[in-house]
């Protein structure tokens, strides 16, 4: 593969573009299939892998900058992995862990840092429904690369299997961590209209994060933060 091909394989299904070091660096750890990696800078790379991840092998092939910064204009290393394979999303819904269902998610970051902090909180896996690809080359960048430590799936309609799925709605009850149970289909809704009522029709409870006084709710990502380390740290 050449880095010619990177604009090619964005509009790839089996596919994923992967732009900046640490989503390099997380696909490895995490068993990512690389087909081709690129940098105009291999002694900066090298120096990076050292000191933040000398357990991954990484080699690059040497572009110019010119032409690294025509398919990436930020990234210091770019590359191009096989999607994984991963099991299907009623497999993930019939295991243990929670699992995090984002209604609509529209900002590509916040998606991605939402797929980051499930797998640092060590959830079953993210579900998304939407307009938006979750393994969008913006989301994996948010994620920094975390998209290859879960499965991530984007479904046409939200699906529980035999799941209670508990909607986080600033609107709702209080939230206690210990009174809700061990394996949840977790829901949090869109950026700026929170979850549908459609959605919410699927619900067993409504839960809130307590927020001070004046404060209307918190940011999608971050609401998925504090809720999974809200139960880690109940649970552990
Ligand atoms: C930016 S908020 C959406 C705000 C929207 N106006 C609403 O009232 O839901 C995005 C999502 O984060 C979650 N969220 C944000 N703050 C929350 C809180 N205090 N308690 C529970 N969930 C919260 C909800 O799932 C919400 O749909």
């Amino acid at each position: 593969m050449e880095l010619a091909d990177v604009t090619r394989a964005r509009r790839t299904p089996g596919l994923v573009v992967l732009e900046g070091f640490h989503a390099v660096k997380h696909a490895l750890r995490f068993g990512g299939e690389l087909l081709g990696t690129w940098t105009a800078d291999p002694a900066a790379l090298e120096v990076l892998r050292l000191r933040l991840a000398p357990d991954i092998a990484l080699a690059a092939q040497l572009v110019a900058p010119d032409e690294l910064r025509q398919v990436s204009p930020r990234a210091q290393v770019v590359a191009v992995a096989r999607r994984p394979a991963q099991p299907d999303a009623d497999t993930v819904l019939a295991g243990p862990g929670h699992v995090v269902l984002l209604e609509d998610p529209r900002h590509l970051g916040n998606l991605g840092a939402a797929v980051r902090v499930a797998a640092a909180a060590g959830a079953a896996g993210v579900m998304t429904t939407g307009r938006q690809d979750p393994w969008h080359p913006d989301a994996l960048r948010g994620s920094a690369g975390l998209h290859f430590a879960l499965p991530v799936h984007h479904l046409r309609a939200p699906r529980t299997g035999a799941r209670e799925l508990v909607a986080l709605d600033p609107a709702g009850e209080p939230f206690e961590p210990n009174a809700l149970p061990q394996r949840m289909l977790l829901a949090f809704g869109t950026e700026r209209d929170g979850l549908t009522d459609e959605l919410l029709a699927l619900a067993s409870r409504r839960v809130a994060l307590p927020m001070a006084a004046g404060v209307s709710s918190l940011n999608l990502a971050t609401a998925v933060a504090a809720t999974l380390y809200a139960l880690k740290l109940a649970q552990a």
